[in-house]
């Protein structure tokens, strides 16, 4: 007898086989119980027949509660009517833990509850879907940098300085010195594209951010590219290739996930290479177009993003921003001074930004007056501006969020849902 995995049962067609797991769920009648169970890779009916077991072994199954750890043995069949078609047909049933009284039932719970349980709430199969989708992402997205000739270069999380300004920093005591969470690994790989041209990191960030939406966390994780000699044009055909790549890929691997969440995949099919590219003051006249009152200068919110998204049918590239909107690193553009050579990309159908990068200032004074405008440290940024000393040349690069992206894809309105331990202003726990 050997132990399987439910994914793999389909090898195993009239071989005995056990399985190893969890009872998901079960109905019985007098001489008959199916057992539902879960190992992680999938859901196994298994059919307890009263004339093959011994007698209090069917009782004992007939007594398990959901979520007790037992272990299976018996005969695969195919079954036509079962979702993985398949099913095991018991001749033993090992008892390795009864599960006291498991808080998650199959009615519905409010989302407070199911968060307070998050570690539990991962066995169910929606989550399943989700999480599984965002490991692909992840796959995707290495795969994508990996292949193109990208170093994967680590970026600190402690960090003495500032990236996406002081408003959501969190603090912390470093031996007696003040040191922050990282924001962002950009400035690192700057340094890291002048020393091998072309590098990216991916890593968890920290923000505290004090609004709460369903697009915010105060833990996220973002991979964020680096190119030396890139200009912003350059950025943006680089992430338009790459948002199109790793959707393809995601959805192409990810069919049976997606169908569980009940996405509708069509919406995914259309994101292909070339996405619509508009300027700043173009999306300022969509807005002002449908009614929304933004002034020239002001940053885009969510409503704004929203609203922006509903115009296309794949992410739609904003490009050149007001500069007194952007972060301090930002180059201007030399044909506009009021406006940076920035770049976000806004996902569709309402799910955010996604992508927040630009071309990088590479002069040595303009970079120390923009340190100086921004009231930051300039001590903090004396390495930083060591690399407008020695080679500077225009650089450019961007900042992609995992869980936004995963959302989008899994169709799943809140962010929340798509990391497996969420940390939001007011969530630390579990
Ligand atoms: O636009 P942001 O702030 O850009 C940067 O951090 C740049 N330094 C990146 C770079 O150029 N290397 O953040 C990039 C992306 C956003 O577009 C969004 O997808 C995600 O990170 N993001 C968040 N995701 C979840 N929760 C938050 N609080 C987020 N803040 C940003
Ligand atoms: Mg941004």
């Amino acid at each position: 007898m050997s132990n399987v995995y439910v994914e793999d049962i389909g090898n195993w067609v009239g071989k005995e086989v056990t399985v190893r797991g969890w009872l998901y769920n079960m109905r019985s009648s007098g001489k008959l119980h199916f057992l539902l169970v879960r190992d992680g890779t999938g859901i196994v009916q298994c059919v307890v027949f009263k004339a093959d077991v011994p007698e209090d072994m069917f009782e004992l199954c007939g007594k398990l509660t959901q979520e007790s750890a037992i272990t299976v043995t018996g005969t695969v069949r195919e079954d036509p009517r079962s979702p993985i078609g398949y099913e095991i047909r018991v001749r033993d049933v090992q008892l390795v833990h009864q599960a006291m009284d498991y808080p998650i039932t199959p009615k519905e719970h409010g989302v407070d509850f199911l968060m307070d349980n998050r570690h539990l709430w991962l066995r169910s199969s929606k989550q399943h879907a989700i999480l599984r989708v965002r490991a692909e992402l992840i796959r995707a997205i290495r795969e994508y940098f990996d292949s193109h000739g990208f170093l994967l270069l680590d970026a600190p999380i402690f960090t003495p300085a500032a990236c996406e300004g002081t408003t959501n920093l969190f603090e912390t005591d470093y031996f007696g010195e003040r040191a922050y969470l990282t924001q962002s690994g950009q400035l690192y790989m700057e340094a890291g594209a002048m020393a091998f041209g072309k590098v990216y990191c991916f890593g968890p960030t920290f923000r505290a951010e004090k609004s709460k939406t369903r697009r915010h966390l105060t833990e996220f994780w973002m991979v964020e590219p680096e190119v030396a000699y890139f200009n912003l044009d350059d950025d943006m055909d680089l992430a338009e290739d790459f948002v199109a790549t790793i959707v393809a890929q995601v959805v192409e691997r990810k069919k049976k996930e997606l169908e569980v969440l009940e996405r509708d995949v069509t919406k995914l099919e259309t994101v292909k290479k070339p996405f619509p590219r508009i300027r700043y003051d173009e999306a300022l006249e969509i807005l002002h177009r449908k009614g929304m009152e933004v002034k020239w200068g002001e940053d885009f919110g969510g409503d704004e993003e929203t609203l922006l998204s509903e115009e296309f049918d794949r992410p739609v590239i904003i490009h050149r921003y007001p500069r007194e909107c952007k972060a301090f690193y930002m180059k201007t553009d030399p044909e506009n001074p009021k406006v940076a050579l920035c770049v976000d990309m806004i996902a569709p159908e309402g799910y955010g930004e996604i992508i927040g990068g630009g071309q990088r200032e590479d002069d040595l004074n303009v970079l120390e007056d923009r340190i100086r405008q921004h009231g930051l440290p300039r001590e903090a940024f004396s390495w930083y501006l060591d690399l407008r000393r020695y080679g500077s040349v225009p650089h450019a690069g961007f900042g992609l969020g995992i869980e936004r992206t995963v959302g989008w894809i899994c169709g799943i309105h809140h962010v929340r849902e798509t990391i497996p331990f969420p940390r939001l202003m007011g969530r630390l726990t579990p």
